[in-house]
């Protein structure tokens, strides 16, 4: 088990040990593991290439040290507790044992389909057991997975599947968000029209609803497993094996597939899961978010059953069949560490606190939020009535490409304060660069949040454009790593984080390009051209604000139009996607040089009237005056 920090002398102690030397520091820690060969040097990097390797020509494979290193005093310990949409439906729990029982003969199914170590495997799901199951398998052959959340449309997946060159997908005949049924095998079956790489697909049973069978292409996952054999030796990995793919949204129009790779990404999850969450054996741990983002993939699977934890995956939404949804699942399973974004605790209490009455919520030690900044009103909310005083709130900041949290309190450790994310983790050295690049030392400086050493969880590329990873995190402020966040270091050396300082926006804890959503408006027929831009939001901390450059209307008039913008963005994206607000304009604020001035687009969304700065580089400034009119008519004042 790797070592848990308990005090405040023991964290400064140990993060000074980690950054004076930091690979004796992570040595320790990945003692701690299962080896089949330990590593010859512990760290080869360069920030230029940039080339990163830990634990180099180690030989592990992750699932062993999930199962066989457990096997023996945990076997029959609750590994996952699956807890269903429907609260009337039985949960479902997964002991070490039978999770293991289970991953093994999926393993052995995939491999009888042709898979192979390093292939890839798209994996498109609803929140069941056997998306852990499937990722879980892929990773003892050794084969690649690439979840795909199950939110995104067939196009974005048929798009994530051609890129990574997948060549089976496991899937489900569909899944369950509240009251709304998802029809996933549909839209898997859309995206597989488009690629060609696919071979197999299987198909899990959720809903039982009839779905199209492709002879030869699609299998039963159940007839599958049941034939399966349960005896299954896991494929030996080098350190530097990928383990998984996970796309993402950047500045510019294609998601990034970041590479994760094995023993590196390994050793940090289950090192910042402990610390962080301060898991104790026995506790019960709630991570709310969905696998198909990364928070699922490191905090709800990864870093908890490298720990030999408890983790409850939940398959439906918050506020169905009432806003009391969570609280129940504590109370019902006692859950001790519960891990949610803020977008999520913004909403709950929007629904008022009558929720929580009646609900006991006495298990709760630990509190944790991720995704998006939290405001203060949010954080005393989630701390006075869910933590009833007694729990400290973990603020993690951290994202897709760090792999683990990088900034954050360890609970009931290092001091919390509302809306920080306070102290970095262990090997993590952030430095506060401004915009020329010049470090600023000291507290009290705000400026772009670079890390300036790697650390064991952190992307190694993205899938087939390395030069893409490059010039993305590695080109700004050559020699760092920059995360494309702003930050502040307080007068306590406390960090905050400002938000995306790129063209990213952050919906729902969602993380969305903005180029991406102009792209697929953009697909619309009678769209010459659109400018999307984040606005604040009381519940999704941004919304979507378009700019719809449209001159010609075909029937149902402006309300037509922004009827089907918001369509064509659901199909092209997903509805996760669909911007709240469309404003159709004749033309866009341009610059002389053709370019789109975001600041004044970003201003008028914001509510903002006046104050557009210097806009005498404008080729039509009266554009302004159409823009405000339009957005006032928007929002109704
Ligand atoms: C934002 C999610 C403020 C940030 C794990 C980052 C946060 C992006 C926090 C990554 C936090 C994440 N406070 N902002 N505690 N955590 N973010 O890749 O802008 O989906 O760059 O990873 O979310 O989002 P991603």
């Amino acid at each position: 088990m790797v070592p848990k920090i308990s005090t405040l002398g023991g964290y400064i102690f140990e993060y000074q040990k980690s950054i004076t030397n930091p690979t004796g520091f992570w040595t320790n820690i990945a003692e701690s593991f299962y080896w089949r060969k330990k590593w010859d040097t512990v760290l080869d990097w360069n920030f230029t290439e940039p080339s990163i390797q830990w634990f180099i020509n180690g030989k592990l494979n992750i699932t062993e040290n999930i199962f066989e290193r457990y096997l023996f005093h945990r076997g029959d310990q609750p590994a996952i507790i699956w807890e269903p949409n429907d609260p009337n439906e039985e949960f479902v729990t997964l002991t070490y044992h039978q999770l293991f029982e289970r991953v093994k003969k999926f393993s052995n199914v995939l491999l009888s389909h042709g898979v192979k170590k390093g292939d890839r495997v798209a994996i498109y799901m609803p929140m069941i057991p056997e998306l852990p199951i499937a990722m879980l398998a892929c990773a003892r052959i050794g084969a690649i997975h690439s979840v795909v959340f199950g939110g995104f449309s067939a196009q974005s997946l048929s798009e994530r599947i051609q890129d990574a060159g997948a060549t089976l997908l496991v899937t489900a005949d569909g899944g369950y968000r509240g009251s709304k049924t998802i029809p996933i095998k549909e839209i898997a079956d859309e995206a597989m029209d488009h690629c060609s790489c696919v071979k197999t697909a299987i198909v899990a049973r959720r809903t039982g609803e009839q779905v199209n069978m492709v002879a030869g292409r699609d299998l039963w996952w159940h007839d599958l497993e049941e034939a399966a054999s349960p005896v299954h030796k896991a494929e030996e990995m080098d350190s530097e094996d990928p383990l998984f793919i996970l796309y993402t949204s950047g500045s510019t129009g294609k998601a990034k597939g970041l590479v994760h790779t094995t023993a590196g990404y390994m050793v940090y999850t289950a090192y910042t899961f402990r610390n962080v969450f301060q898991y104790s054996d026995g506790d019960i741990y709630f991570c709310s978010a969905d696998i198909g983002w990364v928070t699922g993939h490191s905090y709800l699977l990864y870093g908890p059953l490298l720990t030999g934890a408890t983790t409850l995956m939940f398959e439906g939404i918050p506020t169905w069949p009432n806003a009391g949804r969570y609280w129940e699942i504590v109370d019902k399973h006692k859950v001790n560490q519960f891990y949610t974004a803020p977008t999520a605790i913004r909403s709950l209490m929007a629904l008022g606190n009558e929720w929580l009455d009646g609900k006991h919520l006495g298990s709760l030690k630990v509190l944790g939020t991720v995704g998006e900044p939290i405001n203060e009103e949010a954080w005393h909310w989630y701390h006075d009535h869910v933590g009833k005083n007694r729990c400290p709130i973990v603020d993690t900041w951290w994202q897709t490409e760090t792999g683990g949290i990088m900034i954050s309190p360890l609970a009931g450790i290092i001091p919390t304060k509302p809306s920080f994310a306070t102290l970095p983790m262990m090997g993590v050295h952030p430095v506060i660069l401004d915009a020329n690049g010049k470090e600023l030392h000291g507290n009290s400086v705000e400026g772009n949040l670079c890390i300036n050493y790697p650390w064991p969880g952190m992307a190694r590329t993205i899938w087939g454009d390395h030069k893409r990873f490059r010039d993305t995190y590695f080109s700004t402020y050559p020699g760092h790593y920059f995360t494309g966040d702003g930050a502040k270091r307080d007068e306590d050396g406390y960090y905050r984080i400002l938000g995306r300082v790129d063209d990213v926006i952050n919906v729902s804890g969602h993380r969305l390009g903005t180029a991406e959503i102009e792209n697929a408006i953009n697909g619309h027929p009678l769209v010459h051209e659109s400018a999307v831009v984040g606005f604040p939001h009381p519940i999704k901390g941004q919304g979507i604000y378009a700019y719809v450059v449209c001159t010609e209307f075909s029937t149902g008039g402006e309300e037509g139009i922004r009827t089907s913008v918001l369509k064509t963005v659901s199909k092209f994206i997903g509805p996760f996607a669909r911007p709240d607000k469309v404003q159709i304009v004749t033309g866009l604020p341009k610059t002389r040089s053709g370019k789109i001035m975001r600041r004044i687009l970003r201003k008028i969304a914001e509510n903002q009237v006046d104050n557009f700065g210097d806009t005498t580089t404008l080729l039509n400034p009266e554009i302004i005056d159409e823009l405000l009119e339009g957005a006032k008519r928007l929002n109704g004042n």
